[in-house]
Formats: C-alpha cells, structure tokens, sequence
C-alpha cells in the first residue's frame, strides 16, 4: 500500500472511531490536550470534592500492568495539611500550591502487589515480587506513573485544571506524609480552576513525529 492509500484509510478509520463513541470529538480533545495548559494561577473558586472523586474513578479505568494499579493520592485540601506542604515544595512551587484549593501528593504503593489476588485473580503474580524490591519498584513506579498520567487527563476532562510539580523534596515529603509505610511519592499536582488572562505564556515547542517516533 503506497503513502496516500495509508493515510486515507487511517483517516477512515478515526472517522469510524468518531462516528461510534460519539463525543470523543475535537472539543474533547482540545479540553485534554491541545488547549490544556499546565496551570500555576489560581482562581479563588471552590471544587467540589465530588468532582474530584468522579476524576479518580474515571482515571482507574486506565489500564495497568497485572491490572495492579500502585498509584496512591493523598489530597490535601486543609489549612493545616497545606502547611505541611510547606517544607515539601521547591520555593517556586510553594506560593502556587498554598493557593491551590486542592494538591495531590501523586504516590504509589511499593507492596502494591499484595492485592494482586484480588485485582488479577486469572494468575498468581505475586511470586515474581515477593523477595525482588527492585522489581516491584520498577512496576510500581512505571504503572503509577501511567495512572498519574490518567489522572491528569481525567481532572482535565472533567473540566478542571492541573499544575503538576517534580519541583518537591521527595525525601521530605515521604517523611511528612508517607513514614513507615510501602508508599512513595512521585509528583504533586495542584487543582482547580486556573487563571488563564493573559497568564499563561505561548505553548512550548513540541517535537516533530520524526523526530520522536522510529519506524522499523
Ligand atoms: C511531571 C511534571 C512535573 C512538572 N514540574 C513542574 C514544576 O516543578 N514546576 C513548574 O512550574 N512546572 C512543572 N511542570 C510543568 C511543565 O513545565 C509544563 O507542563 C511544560 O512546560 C509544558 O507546558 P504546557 O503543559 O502548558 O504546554 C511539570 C509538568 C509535569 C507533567
């Protein structure tokens, strides 16, 4: 099949793909990615907790190795949780998160792999895990990730805005909100709903498909 026959029949296809789910259309896709900015203003309006909630659900359906899903959130919305943040966050970061209405500490669970029966009972797992921490700290750090992902495009999609942060002590934060336990945190985001007059700079260049993308 030559260049134009393959284009046209991708281009049939994602026709197709549009014609049966309806609304995954160019204003969903603009809300998620190509209008989506990472905020760092923030506008003094609440969300609702419900919101959240329904963004968590929707971002649990992305699919994860083993069906594993190790991502953890720890959501801090209070005064007193918001001061914790204060010795976590990179100076930066720091007045943007305290005036976000809510931060998530993005985390995942290093043990995750104990639930495994129940979340993929069709094979037991769990041996390739128990006694290799290296092991289940790379699939707990790459799913997790995977999910943080998610998590980002479903607050997106539920009309919210999110500013994620590496900008953090890990070691800090993993003292403050996580000592003695399997979990360990990855990124923070804030969310609500940004400022977007005349705040938010030009988009950053992407790359090209060539130059990210090999085809053998
Ligand atoms: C995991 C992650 C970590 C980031 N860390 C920071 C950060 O610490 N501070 C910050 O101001 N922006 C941070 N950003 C925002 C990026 O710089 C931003 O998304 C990128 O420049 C592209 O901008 P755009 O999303 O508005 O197109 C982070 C984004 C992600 C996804």
């Amino acid at each position: 099949m030559n260049d134009d026959a393959a284009l046209a029949r991708a281009r049939a296809a994602v026709e197709d793909v549009h014609k049966r789910v309806g609304h995954a259309d160019t204003g969903a896709l603009d809300l998620i990615f190509r209008d989506a900015r990472n905020h760092n203003k923030w506008q003094d309006r609440d969300v609702p907790e419900a919101l959240i909630r329904e963004a968590v659900a929707i971002a649990q359906f992305g699919p994860t190795s083993a069906n594993g899903q190790p991502m953890r959130v720890t959501l801090v919305r209070s005064k007193e949780g918001k001061e914790k943040l204060r010795p976590v966050m990179a100076p930066a970061n720091l007045e943007k998160t305290l005036a976000a209405p809510w931060t998530a500490i993005v985390a995942y669970d290093v043990d995750y792999w104990k639930t495994l029966p129940r979340l993929y009972p069709i094979r037991d797992m769990a041996p390739m895990f128990k006694d290799n921490p290296a092991f289940a700290e790379e699939h707990a750090s790459r799913n997790g990730t995977l999910q943080g992902a998610y998590l980002i495009i479903a607050l997106r999609a539920v009309g919210l805005d999110v500013g994620a942060m590496s900008g953090f002590n890990r070691k800090v934060c993993d003292e403050t909100f996580f000592a003695g336990t399997s979990v360990r945190s990855n990124f923070i985001a804030n969310i609500g709903y940004g400022h977007t007059d005349g705040i938010l700079g030009p988009r950053l260049p992407r790359y090209d498909f060539k130059e990210v993308v090999t085809i053998v």
